[in-house]
């Protein structure tokens, strides 16, 4: 593969061609941060938290899904990259629940460690979270909608991955939700249990119940096809 050579805030690095603006900059050591990435998944370029400055560019690039060119000099800590990624998480926590106290993910969410990360301690933005139903229908799952951030994640870990299919986006726009199809309860689709939807979501959207023996009990009693676990699991990122 060729190399390329590119600037990531003042350091030269070569890295092969088909490299992304991401990949260049962890290579240097610069972090950049990111949400809806995973390191074991596709590429989403949904969430925009890792947008970066590209010289000669009127435009913020999102690292994650721009591929490297020869001679690119790339800045990702620039006031300007600083505020705006800011303001996109302003936006997602807008939409989120952020009743963190009660969270099972508290102290281990990657929004929250964003927020300490870009230094946001209060949102000056208006509330528009719908507070949704959480699904508790599931012998193992728990998904609460109201603190989803559409990052996809669990989608692919669910279809892509699994083989599974139980969950999909639904609706579009603003209504656009992560949900099983025609927006049922988790216990009414093929859903087996194997909990790798968990392991990939970000925040405390799904997560497990604690009562273990409702989830044996249901798989005894399940007329489904159950594989507790078809792949290994996937790192969390
Ligand atoms: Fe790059 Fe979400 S991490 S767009």
């Amino acid at each position: 593969m060729d190399k390329i050579i590119v600037t990531v805030d003042g350091q030269k690095v070569s890295v092969e061609s088909n490299t992304t603006i991401l990949e260049a900059a962890r290579k240097t050591n610069v972090n950049i941060p990111t949400l809806c990435y995973h390191p074991d998944q596709n590429i989403k370029g949904s969430c925009r938290i890792c947008i970066v400055e590209v010289e000669g560019q009127n435009s913020f690039s999102a690292a994650c899904c721009t591929p490297i060119r020869e001679g690119m000099k790339i800045k990702t800590n620039t006031m300007k990259v600083r505020e705006a990624r800011k303001m996109i998480m302003k936006l997602i926590l807008a939409n989120h629940n952020s009743e963190c106290i009660s969270c099972k993910r508290n102290g281990n969410c990657e929004l929250q460690t964003l927020c300490e990360e870009l230094n946001i301690e209060e949102n000056d933005l208006d509330k528009f979270t719908n507070l949704l139903p959480i699904d508790q229908s599931n012998p193992s799952i728990v998904r609460d909608q109201s603190k989803c951030i559409k990052c996809g994640r669990c989608i692919e870990a669910c279809d892509e991955i699994q083989g599974v299919g139980a969950i999909y986006t639904v609706n579009r726009g603003h209504e656009m939700r992560i949900a099983p199809a025609y927006e049922k309860n988790l216990c009414d689709v093929q859903c087996v249990y194997c909990g790798q939807c968990i392991n990939v979501c970000p925040v405390g959207a799904i997560y497990e119940k604690d009562n273990i023996e409702e989830v044996w009990r249901a798989l005894e009693d399940s007329n489904k096809h159950v594989v507790v676990q078809i792949a290994p699991a996937v790192r969390v990122a």
